[in-house]
């Protein structure tokens, strides 16, 4: 049977990093999508293709393209092989075609929302229902492939898009805001691995326990203030906590100059708060802007430092 799902891509407004050592974490869906469709195949063999943006993959990454395509696709496989195995069912005759819109490896969530979609359309194919709770307990196998650590915020805010508040291992909790913040995202076009990130923020964080504990408390009260901040619309205050949210991340060494500055030009144009969202090491930051006019002065200012701007809303049903 033929079947296909999409899923949103997603930002992290507080708790990147900090959410693989148990902080909790806020993250909004996007609407940047990643498409699933699924046919039986040729082979009678698991089947992945896909239309990705390689050209958005790696600047400095040498590997060939063929290698590294390859590397993007496994997650799929193994999400559709997770969920054969899971929903047990013996016909492994599945072609796979993935579209994306999202950046890859830029911090929007493109393997999160990839393997969510795959999962929740190889399940829709076999007539089998999963819930979200089944959905995101399978995509740890495919993120512990690409990831090593993940937390479960990318596939969590994928599944139940809208915005989230998330702690290790699996407390979910949906924040239904009546104004979700007015965000603008900008990719510093350089890519990189978010496995090898975690993992030295990881090791870090085991050599500086007092130090990094010390961060995980500031964390859980900023990602609690950022929760009221939304409640309350007070776009002001949730300026004030992506920077000092960002100034945390350059401390433990996961920004770079080039994402800095990007951040500094955003504030200079009028940004309210500007910050590194995902695990940084360059992809994307965001910049919180409470207006048209600032929102397209800040638009143009980092355009103008080399910037790929992303104009994003709110995804409220996450995978569908
Ligand atoms: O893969 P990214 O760049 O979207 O980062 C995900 C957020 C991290 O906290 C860095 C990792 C995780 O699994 O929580």
């Amino acid at each position: 049977m033929t079947a296909s799902s999409r899923a949103p891509g997603k930002i992290i407004l507080s708790g990147e990093h900090f959410v693989v050592l148990g902080a909790p974490a806020v993250a909004m869906a996007v609407n940047l999508y990643s498409k699933i469709e699924v046919r039986p195949s040729q082979s009678g063999q698991i089947e992945v293709t896909a239309d990705i943006p390689l050209h958005l993959v790696s600047k400095a990454d040498k590997r060939p393209p063929a290698s590294e395509k390859q590397e993007l696709l496994e997650p799929l496989r193994l999400a559709a092989k997770a969920t054969l195995d899971h929903i047990e069912s013996r016909d492994r005759s599945l072609h796979l075609d993935a579209s994306c819109q999202i950046p890859i490896g830029a911090g929007l969530g493109s393997s999160a929302s990839t393997t969510v979609a795959t999962i929740s359309a190889v399940a829709k194919s076999r007539g089998a229902k999963l819930d979200r709770r089944g959905i995101f307990k399978l995509a740890f196998i495919p993120e512990n492939y690409l990831h090593g650590k993940p937390s479960g915020i990318d596939q969590a805010t994928c599944i139940y898009g809208g915005i989230i508040q998330f702690r290790k291992p699996s407390s979910i909790k949906a924040l239904n805001v009546k104004r979700p913040p007015s965000i603008l995202v900008c990719d510093s076009g350089v890519h990189r691995s978010t496995k090898a990130l975690v993992g030295s923020v990881v090791k870090r964080s085991q050599k500086q326990i007092g130090r990094f504990q010390r961060h995980i408390d500031e964390i859980t009260t900023i990602s609690n203030a950022v929760i009221k901040a939304l409640r309350s619309e007070d776009d002001l205050e949730l300026g004030l906590l992506m920077n000092r949210n960002h100034e945390l991340l350059r401390q433990i060494g996961v920004s770079t100059p080039g994402l800095d500055g990007l951040v500094a030009e955003a504030r200079k144009a009028g940004a309210l708060g500007a910050k590194l969202t995902g695990a940084g090491g360059g992809g994307c930051i965001i910049a919180l802007v409470d207006d048209d006019k600032i929102r397209s002065n800040v638009a143009r200012k980092l355009r103008k430092k080399g910037g790929t701007l992303y104009n994003v809303s709110l995804d409220p049903k996450g995978v569908e």
